[in-house]
């Protein structure tokens, strides 16, 4: 929800008559059909999309299975590292995902499709979670009801809950996704934001760095449009009369955006600064940080790697985009480490002293911290290195 936007026609009001010329197709009542999508009931941000014909025409529903993330055996508390790189190609963008930790918040999954989408399907949309989509590796075109934008490698796509999507990728062979399913809407965090709303000056980004939908061609077809559609653990194949891309115009604070984790502006000091100035966005249970390309701290004394720290309160996963990070071992892009709340962890042996010469940093990575502990799936598990516990013993 970085600004306002609007794409398309819009009536010159909320709620106004907003005439329509009959099409072909569909008769309907001479009127576009005002549809209003809100977060936090009606309290938070909303947009207001106008359709050619009403978005509620379901011809048919059809349970397709149920399902949840299962946490893998017992284990006892202890620091994981992952290595997600070598994962097989499965499924598509929605049903490719392969869940790895979990809690009530949200659900992380790795996912390098092998098809765009599976057939017999048209559309995805998640109804009760919003995704946010780290593309790794790829690029192409994101087609939602709100319009269409590009996405590249890097980006952050965002993608608030009920929007009907898909993602149309130049070369599938590419794509490879860290996937964030967050039960509660994601947003700028509000220290970013001043009294007005704006974007404060010195924040990491502007809005310049968001970006919405760019083209709205509305689609009058009629037919059979399925959507598959998820609500937590429940898969739903809803098969709709008319195109879901009939709309004309919509304005507003909600649409699926993207930005890139290069337009992300470190702040950095003379000494060691702690990871909240790396925060990107704000969902409630947990936080996104981005440990963006930098200049290490210049204090001529300055130790360039973190403190050892209890992470109280919080487990801290990280996931290794691409770079030599400063203050691990044995890490590598593709690599997750989990450092649960209860246990510290800190730099590894060697990498203080190594510090001392470093004057920048090219590491990429995202991190996210859960206020709630995360569960790991037996999936997770197959990737995990039993030996990483010991790995500060030097
Ligand atoms: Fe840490």
């Amino acid at each position: 929800m970085p600004h306002y936007l609007k794409l398309g026609e819009t009536p010159r009001k909320h709620h106004l008559k907003f005439p329509r010329a009959a099409a072909a197709s569909f008769k309907g009542e001479g009127l576009h059909y005002e549809h209003v999508i809100t977060t936090e009931g009606f309290d938070r941000a909303y947009s207001m999309l106008y359709h050619q014909k009403p978005p509620t025409r379901v011809k048919r529903v059809e349970l397709v299975r149920e399902f949840a993330p299962a946490p893998a055996a017992p284990l006892p508390l202890r620091h994981h590292h992952l290595k997600s790189f070598q994962l097989p190609r499965r499924g598509d963008p929605y049903t490719g995902r392969v869940p790895l930790m979990f809690n009530a918040d949200l659900t992380c999954s790795r996912c390098r499709p092998a098809t765009a989408m599976a057939a017999g399907y048209d559309f995805y949309r998640n109804g009760q979670s919003d995704d946010i989509i780290f593309v790794w590796g790829g690029g192409g075109w994101l087609e939602t009801n709100f319009g269409r934008l590009r996405y590249r490698q890097d980006d952050y796509i965002v993608i608030p809950r009920g929007t009907i999507y898909r993602l149309v990728p130049d070369d599938i062979a590419q794509e490879d996704y860290l996937i964030l399913e967050s039960a509660h809407p994601v947003r700028i965090p509000a220290r970013y934001l001043h009294p007005e709303g704006q974007i404060r000056m010195g924040a990491p980004y502007s809005e310049r760095d968001f970006h919405g939908p760019t083209e709205l061609v509305p689609n009058e077809q009629e037919g059979d449009f399925a959507i598959l559609l998820k609500d937590r653990a429940r898969l739903t194949k809803v098969v709709m009369a008319s195109h879901p891309f009939d709309v004309v115009g919509w304005d507003g604070y909600l649409y699926p955006f993207t930005f890139n984790a290069n337009d992300f502006e470190p702040i950095t000091g003379t000494v060691h600064l702690p990871p909240p100035i790396h925060q990107t966005f704000e969902i409630r249970g947990y936080v996104v940080c981005t440990f963006a390309p930098r200049w290490l701290d210049h204090h001529p004394e300055a130790v360039k790697v973190p403190w050892a720290h209890d992470n109280t309160e919080a487990d801290e996963v990280l996931f290794y985009v691409r770079g030599q990070f400063g203050s691990r071992k044995g890490v590598e892009p593709g690599s997750f480490t989990l450092h649960p709340q209860g246990i510290p962890h800190g730099p590894h042996p060697g990498t203080t002293l190594k510090s001392f010469d470093a004057q920048r940093t090219e590491e990429l990575a995202v991190m996210f911290d859960t206020q709630y502990p995360l569960q790991l799936t037996p999936e997770a598990l197959a990737m995990d290195d039993p030996d990483y516990p010991l790995s500060w013993l030097g």
